[in-house]
């Protein structure tokens, strides 16, 4: 199991886990994380007012967390917007490795699966493809996904660039968009070098796209992203949405609290004082 410790630097734009737990009788898994207050695809639909430097870090903060998965061997499958939290100080942190894949960082170049992963408008041409169980994909779908994200959220468009639901209306969408899903000489984006790396990221062809290694060598370790990689730089903006969090007693029932000994130990035999004092020791 994968487990991201929010203290190591690869592990900063990636969701931490806090603790997990299985009830083997009744088959569940059960995973503890830091709570959010909202979800990029919330921000983006209730048109927060975010600033544009605010917007270009967040992006900056996503490469960030592609890089991180390079470093941990793992293919997300899934970027997209319900997948990425913000947090109380704005930032952006990739969430939901439930169609993840590990691949050893020495295979990152070479792996391939077939079988498609994900949500169709945001995969890759190659996973959208009627031919990808003989052709397969590679581990840059997520160059491809989290570049369609980061047309969102720069303002580009409104919405999932691809907005079809049906696969086939996914693929005739790709089909349509010509060379690369941008116009690169109407791309308004003059800022940050993203006119640069953006469509680097949405090639069509993956092997001409950009590599999650090159990104880092290229943009990640560069002087400019330092603050970014570090942690340091901060957010003008701070997320005024927020998600609805479930009521504290149903989480507490659905704790099966009995399976949790040590926490049962430290925190008392209370299923709520449980749920009550576990946020605050983190
Ligand atoms: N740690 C969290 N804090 C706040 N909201 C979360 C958190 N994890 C998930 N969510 C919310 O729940 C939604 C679904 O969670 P996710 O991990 O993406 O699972 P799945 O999509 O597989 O159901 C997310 O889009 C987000 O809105
Ligand atoms: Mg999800």
């Amino acid at each position: 199991m994968l487990a991201v410790n929010e203290s190591e630097t690869a592990g900063r734009f990636l969701m931490s886990m806090l603790m997990c737990w299985e009830d083997v009788e009744k088959d569940l898994i059960f995973f503890v994380m830091p709570l959010y207050p909202a979800d990029l695809v919330t921000v983006l639909l209730k048109k927060e007012e975010i600033p544009m430097a605010s917007r270009y870090q967040m992006c900056k903060e996503l490469i960030c967390a592609l890089v991180a998965l390079f470093h941990l061997g793992v293919v997300h499958k899934d970027i997209k917007p319900a997948n990425i939290l913000i947090g109380h100080d704005g930032r952006a942190v990739l969430t939901d490795f439930g169609n993840a894949a590990a691949v050893p960082t020495h295979d990152y170049a070479t792996w391939k699966d077939y079988i498609r992963g994900g949500t169709y408008c945001y995969m890759a041409p190659e996973m959208v493809s009627a031919d990808v169980r003989k052709v397969g994909y590679g581990t840059n779908v997520d160059v491809f996904s989290l570049g369609l994200v980061i047309m969102e959220i720069i303002g580009f468009c409104d919405g999932p660039f691809f907005h079809q639901r049906s696969l086939e209306g996914v693929r005739d969408e790709h089909a349509n968009s010509g060379r690369l899903p941008i116009d690169s000489d109407k791309f308004l984006c003059t800022e940050e070098k993203f006119w640069e790396i953006l469509p680097a990221m949405l090639q069509v062809d993956p092997e001409k796209r950009i590599t999650a290694p090159q990104l880092e060598d290229k943009y990640v370790c560069s002087e400019e992203w330092t603050a970014v990689r570090d942690g340091s730089a901060t957010h003008d903006w701070r997320p005024t949405v927020t998600l609805p969090v479930a009521d504290v007693k149903d989480a507490a029932r659905f704790l099966d609290f009995s399976l949790y000994s040590h926490a049962r130990n430290r925190y008392g035999a209370d299923p709520l004082e449980f749920e009550y004092c576990v946020p605050g020791v983190f």
